[in-house]
């Protein structure tokens, strides 16, 4: 048992700021204060939320950061209703890139740490996704939400359509080839929540916040609202918030740990300690 508590330590260690306890614990005590700090309980309810970081060693750039500039331009040029008015091919090229790109792209042991700790907590874990992949459930995620869309789907661009959302692999490059709505006859546009709209399924999102007794947010740079307010509302319900990847997030200030690493590399060590 004390072996295993050491080992866990050893993980711990390469996790967590430690030097404030070197001098207080020897490396037993130090052990069990990691292994029961961390290890999760029946109670517990885990909410992930994920961003474009939990992508970024499958081979999905990230939005901000070196790479972050398609042709020059700043996604919050191109993901605007209104960028889509003043020029629904510029948009569709942007987006037909990505789509492109999704389809070559495969899970990373990040995806696969998430998709283990939902199997073993079931209802207990929620998970809330910035991204527009589906590496998630392609490593076995089940309980999903994407709350800025998903870029393999399109809907009609009309705000009075009713028509719903459907799957949509295709490239559209020209404006010839952009469809139209066959119920109201306006563009088809990605399924995508774009700068100045609301996310989707934000109540189920808050109900689920609301839940958390842990909050664990990875590779996202917490710029963006509302998903960069989270924490802040989770904490204030007394969460335990932890953030994981390799800058510290702008809103760094509202969570307990932050663990600095890519997440393929520090996921799967961090999920064990949680399952003990
Ligand atoms: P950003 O591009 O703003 O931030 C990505 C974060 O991932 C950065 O903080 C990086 O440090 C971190 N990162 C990079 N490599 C990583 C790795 N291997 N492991 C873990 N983290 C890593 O992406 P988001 O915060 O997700 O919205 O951006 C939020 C929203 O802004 C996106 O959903 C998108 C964009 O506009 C829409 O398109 C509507």
């Amino acid at each position: 048992m004390l072996d295993l508590l050491l080992h866990r330590a050893q993980v711990a260690t390469k996790l967590f700021s430690i030097s404030k306890w070197l001098g207080m614990c020897n490396r037993a005590q130090l052990a069990h204060k990691y292994f029961t700090m961390n290890r999760l309980n029946k109670h517990d309810r885990v909410f992930v939320l994920t961003g474009a970081g939990v992508s970024a060693e499958s081979g999905l750039p990230t939005f901000r950061g070196m790479n972050g500039l398609w042709r020059g331009y700043r996604v919050e040029d191109v993901a605007t209703p209104e960028a889509f008015s003043a020029d629904p091919v510029l948009v569709w090229q942007f987006y037909s890139e990505r789509r492109q790109r999704h389809q070559t792209v495969v899970p990373n042991p990040a995806h696969y740490a998430l998709a283990e700790l939902e199997r073993k907590l079931g209802d207990g874990f929620f998970l809330c996704t910035q991204n527009v992949d589906s590496l998630h459930e392609q490593a076995g995620s089940r309980r999903v939400l994407h709350m800025h869309g998903r870029i393999m789907q399109s809907r009609c661009s009309s705000p009075a359509c009713t028509a719903a959302p459907f799957d949509d692999g295709n490239s559209y490059r020209t404006r010839e080839e952009i469809p139209r709505c066959v119920a109201c006859g306006a563009l088809i546009r990605p399924h995508i929540c774009w700068f100045g709209e609301v996310p989707f399924e934000m109540d189920l999102v808050l109900h689920q916040l609301g839940e958390a007794t842990l909050v664990l947010v990875v590779g996202s740079s917490g710029v963006v609202e509302p998903a960069a307010s989270f924490v802040r509302i989770a904490r204030r319900g007394g969460a335990r918030t932890v953030y994981v990847g390799p800058e510290v997030p702008a809103n760094h200030g509202y969570f307990d740990e932050v663990l600095e690493g890519k997440a393929g590399e520090m996921l799967p060590s961090f999920v064990k300690l949680l399952l003990g």
